[in-house]
């Protein structure tokens, strides 16, 4: 019997999961409201919350898997990329817990586990895997990445973006459009309502497989000032098609991308993954070009796309079997890519 314990402390969630023989038992998130009042996550709050939440978080997620601290063999935590006050956390309570109990540590970066979120079993819930090489759109509010996965611990980046990630597009434009953060899920929710062909913005001409969203951010900012001069309730007035049009160019960016790299790479499994894969309109544009395309596509359900310690867990138990070991005196790490 294997048992890992996950602990999640990248940005703003604090998260702990109980993996049991490479099956997640619990998987306990707490999001941080703190951060809604400034439009973004303020990293030294971040840090202050995950100290306050790190030990019931724990606590949860070993009562609600049934677990006693006694049966865990390996404490599995997110060294990076993330925020270092917040990742500071999760290190320093693994490490904690790793000497009290005499455990093994495993480090575990967070871009590979919402890759490996595609592997999570859940007990009596039937759930498709993708088969080797795969290939992975990453999308959070930190990352665009495409990947391909020849392995459980063996992915090769052959895209990134060369500035912001999609998620900040979207939480950036949400700002301007004074929507609150986390702004992705919102302007999912207006875009149902609106046309998404009203407006049309810029899309990057980057060559190869990366990305870009900044001028995308720049442009929106610049034609909400130049309509609201004409208008001062032009937000108000065309909230839903704004967002529809918005999403709509991001979908774009990220789909063309995508195919590009299917072509390239001759792969049809394909798996998104990261808080912007929960969009509607991605999902649906991935599922579009699926069906014309012979792709087969993967998508871990909500609890786990977004920042989660059961997707820290799954990698943890890949590099258990691996026999993949860190020392007590790792430390976590701000900026990291994939080798
Ligand atoms: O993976 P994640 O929880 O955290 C990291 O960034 O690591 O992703 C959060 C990002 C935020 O930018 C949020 O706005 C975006 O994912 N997001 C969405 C949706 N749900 C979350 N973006 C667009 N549509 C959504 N439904």
């Amino acid at each position: 019997m294997t048992v890992i314990l996950g602990i999640e402390s990248s940005c703003d969630d604090t998260s702990a999961a109980i993996l049991k023989d490479g099956i997640v038992l619990s998987n306990i998130i707490a999001s941080q409201k703190v951060h809604e009042a400034y439009g973004g996550v303020v990293p030294e709050l971040a840090s202050r919350a995950h100290q306050q939440n790190i030990i019931p978080v724990v606590d949860q997620a070993l009562k609600k898997a049934g677990i006693s601290m006694e049966e865990i063999n390996a404490i599995a935590f997110t060294r990076g990329p993330g925020l270092l006050g917040s990742l500071l956390v999760g290190t320093s309570f693994a490490k904690g817990f790793a000497i009290a109990r005499n455990l093994p540590m495993i480090e575990v970066n967070h871009l590979q586990a919402h890759i490996l979120a595609n592997f999570i079993k859940e007990p009596g819930v039937e759930s498709r895997h993708p088969s080797f090489p795969f290939l992975t759109l990453l999308v959070s509010g930190g990352n665009s990445q495409l990947i391909v996965v020849h392995d459980y611990l063996k992915m090769e980046m052959i895209g990134q973006t060369i500035d912001d990630a999609a998620g900040e597009a979207f939480d950036k434009c949400a700002k301007v459009m004074g929507l609150g953060y986390p702004g992705g899920p919102v302007i999912d929710k207006l875009a149902r309502e609106g046309n998404p062909e009203r407006f049309t913005f810029n899309k990057p001409q980057i060559p190869g497989l990366d990305y870009s969203f900044s001028g995308l951010k720049t442009s929106f900012l610049y034609f909400i000032r130049d309509e609201i001069k004409k208008n001062p309730d032009f937000i108000r007035d065309n909230l839903n098609d704004l967002c529809a049009s918005l999403q709509k160019t991001i979908v774009d960016i990220l789909l063309s991308k995508l195919k590009k790299a299917a072509k390239q790479t001759g792969i049809k499994q394909i798996a998104i993954g990261g808080g912007v894969s929960a969009n509607s309109g991605l999902q649906n544009a991935v599922h579009t070009e699926a069906a014309k395309s012979g792709w087969e596509v993967f998508i871990p359900r909500l609890g786990f796309s977004l920042d989660n310690a059961g997707m820290v867990a799954v990698t943890g138990y890949y590099k258990f079997l691996a026999g993949q070991f860190i020392r007590l005196d790792a430390v976590p790490f701000a900026r990291t890519t994939l080798d």
